[in-house]
């Protein structure tokens, strides 16, 4: 089963690029850049890693995004993160920034884009892997900071697939974005969000009703609600997972725990996806082996969350087909 996971195509649907910064790189782009990190060493930063819930992974990522300044640090940043995503054999990603937390500390909307974006187009011709970009808007800041962020993203519209919601959940319902995520859609972008990963089931009703979203990201409180389930099936509307994730910030005790083979086996569309890998400790490779370890996943369950990432992707028609192909080639 190993052996299987770790060669499988992969597709991954819910990756925010500032949380792949690990430490080592934390600190070289701090010594480049001369900031001083309050931490004296690598080890004292992964030390830090032990969170009681969102907020408190949220307080060290966006003070850990600080090092990031020039163009070349979100290049590195993201070839990084392909580089290791490649020896993890994803075959396309779907990879969220969100600028708001750069632009809010002076640097430029261009320079984070830019540098993702190179890097992304690097991947693309030397590692064989295609990607799309997500633009996050914080929810913990108002509607009208996430439209003038969306304003200055026209500019750059070609490079981004969508735009999503990210940051603390709790207390800032999807709704408020509604006036934001009307106008992306009005110019061609794709809407998700992250709901119903500390948030109630409400949260998900309101991303899809308001929201229009084409994916949930997490969702996994939609259980407490078998009328939202029912929806979620009927419509097959994809929840992006993010495993390890949810046992580190406590939305399960434990990896047994995970509710993620109980909502597939209701037929909802779950992914597996690694969230912020760096902070977590395990990239999409990591969440597969320790979810399907926990919860006993055997090789159809694997098949099918592949499946389901290929058809939730943002690629076209012929582009799905041959990663099913892929698929089809390696597991049948
Ligand atoms: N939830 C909300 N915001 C985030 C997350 C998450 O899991 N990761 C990075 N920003
Ligand atoms: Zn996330």
């Amino acid at each position: 089963m190993q052996k299987l996971i770790e060669g499988l195509p992969k597709v991954e649907l819910h990756i925010h690029i500032e949380g792949s910064l690990e430490p080592e790189m934390m600190f070289a782009l701090a010594e480049r850049n001369g900031i001083e990190l309050r931490f004296p060493s690598v080890e004292a930063v992964r030390q830090a890693y032990a969170f009681r819930d969102l907020q408190s992974f949220l307080d060290i990522y966006y003070e850990g995004a600080a090092v990031l300044r020039e163009a070349q640090d979100f290049y590195d940043l993201t070839w990084a993160y392909l580089q290791k995503a490649s020896a993890q054999r994803v075959r396309h990603t779907e990879i969220f920034f969100d600028p708001q937390t750069h632009t809010d500390r002076g640097i430029d909307f261009d320079t984070v884009i830019t540098g993702i974006h190179d890097a992304l187009e690097d991947g693309r011709r030397r590692l064989n892997i295609s990607s799309h970009l997500i633009l996050c808007f914080l929810r913990h800041l108002s509607a009208e900071a996430a439209m003038a962020t969306l304003e200055q993203a026209l500019a750059h519209k070609e490079k981004i697939i969508g735009v999503g919601l990210d940051s603390s959940e709790l207390d800032h319902p999807p709704i408020t974005f509604k006036s934001v995520f009307e106008r992306a859609r009005s110019e061609g972008l794709m809407t998700v969000a992250h709901a119903g990963e500390e948030g109630p089931p409400e949260y998900i009703r309101q991303a899809l009703d308001s929201l229009q979203v084409a994916r949930i990201d997490h969702g996994v409180r939609c259980i407490e609600d078998a009328t939202l389930v029912e929806r979620l099936v009927r419509n097959q509307v994809p929840l992006t997972v993010c495993p390890i994730s949810n046992v580190k910030l406590r939305i399960f005790e434990t990896m047994q725990a995970h509710n993620l083979k109980r909502l597939l086996d209701l037929g909802i569309r779950i992914t597996i996806n690694s969230d912020d890998p760096a902070y977590f400790g395990g990239y999409i490779t990591e969440n597969f082996l320790q979810a399907q370890r926990a919860l006993m996943l055997d090789v159809g369950d694997i098949y099918r969350l592949s499946k389901n990432a290929i058809l939730a992707s943002f690629l076209g028609h012929s582009d799905k087909e041959k990663l099913l192909q892929e698929l089809d080639t390696y597991i049948l």
